[in-house]
């Protein structure tokens, strides 16, 4: 995909933020959300995994240990949570949020919400949404992408127009994840996941991606036409979305611009 393709894009560009390393995208993800803090102490943030996210919270904590980044205001809901594990599982999106962000920056017991994946789904679902519109909706939505281009657990051919919903994991999902599990134990089958519009509903969207196995992802979302073949192409779509990458995950992009 050439440059003049890119530009000739009738869609708003996202501001792209190309930098050396994932170490120093934490860095500037992590401040790109203090900024928001400051700016919004009562913020409401929408929250990713995987591994992407360790590097940016622990550069949260940091902050919060050594600046005083205080999160004692904010509000945070996450994409997503696989279906049937329980809630201590070390592999649940509950365990990792609480190990990697909720834990170290102090965030207040009640400030942290996660899909329901218990009961009745489809009514947990639902209370989600009412749950995030109650907050008056999600300020700034923090984004990972999976190598096959979803957002969230929204899997290739996921409607634009999707909500919080269950879905089942894409097989190439299941074997990237693997590795969050003990051995021998299988990646569940599927998850709750906020929908495409819901993330797109978010005022403003950070995508973070590092490492050479994005890279392909990452240019179909954006050097060609938005297709829900790859969900995170619908944020093409959205007027505020920022993207830090490292120079590996950049690599498909046609025309990059260097530094942040
Ligand atoms: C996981 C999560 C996504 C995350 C993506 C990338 O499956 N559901 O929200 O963005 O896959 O994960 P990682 O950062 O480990 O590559």
């Amino acid at each position: 995909m050439s440059a003049s393709t890119l530009q000739k894009s009738a869609a708003p560009r996202p501001q792209f933020h190309i930098l050396a390393d994932a170490a120093t995208v934490a860095e500037a993800v992590a401040g790109h959300v203090a900024r928001a803090l400051a700016a919004k102490p009562q913020l409401t943030l929408g929250l990713a995994t995987g591994s992407t996210f360790v590097p940016v919270y622990a550069a949260l904590a940091r902050r919060h240990r050594e600046n005083g980044l205080s999160f004692a205001q904010a509000t945070t809901f996450n994409l997503d949570e696989y279906v049937g594990l329980p809630a201590d599982h070390p592999s649940s999106y509950r365990t990792f949020m609480r190990t990697h962000l909720f834990g170290p920056v102090e965030l207040p017991q009640g400030h942290g919400f996660l899909p329901g994946v218990e009961a009745d789904i489809a009514r947990a679902c639902a209370a989600y949404e009412a749950e995030i519109a109650r907050h008056g909706g999600l300020d700034l939505q923090l984004l990972g992408i999976g190598r096959n281009g979803h957002i969230g657990f929204n899997e290739p051919f996921s409607s634009f127009d999707s909500r919080t919903r269950q879905v089942e994991l894409a097989a190439s999902t299941r074997k990237a994840n693997a590795a969050e599990f003990p051995a021998g134990e299988a990646v569940p089958p599927c998850a709750v996941t906020m929908g495409v519009a819901t993330i797109l509903d978010a005022r403003q969207i950070v995508l973070v991606a590092t490492g050479q196995a994005k890279a392909q992802a990452l240019a179909s979302a954006f050097t060609a036409a938005a297709d829900p073949a790859c969900p995170a192409s619908a944020l093409q779509a959205h007027p505020h979305v920022t993207v830090y990458c490292d120079e590996a995950a950049a690599a498909g992009l046609a025309d990059r611009q260097a530094g942040g």
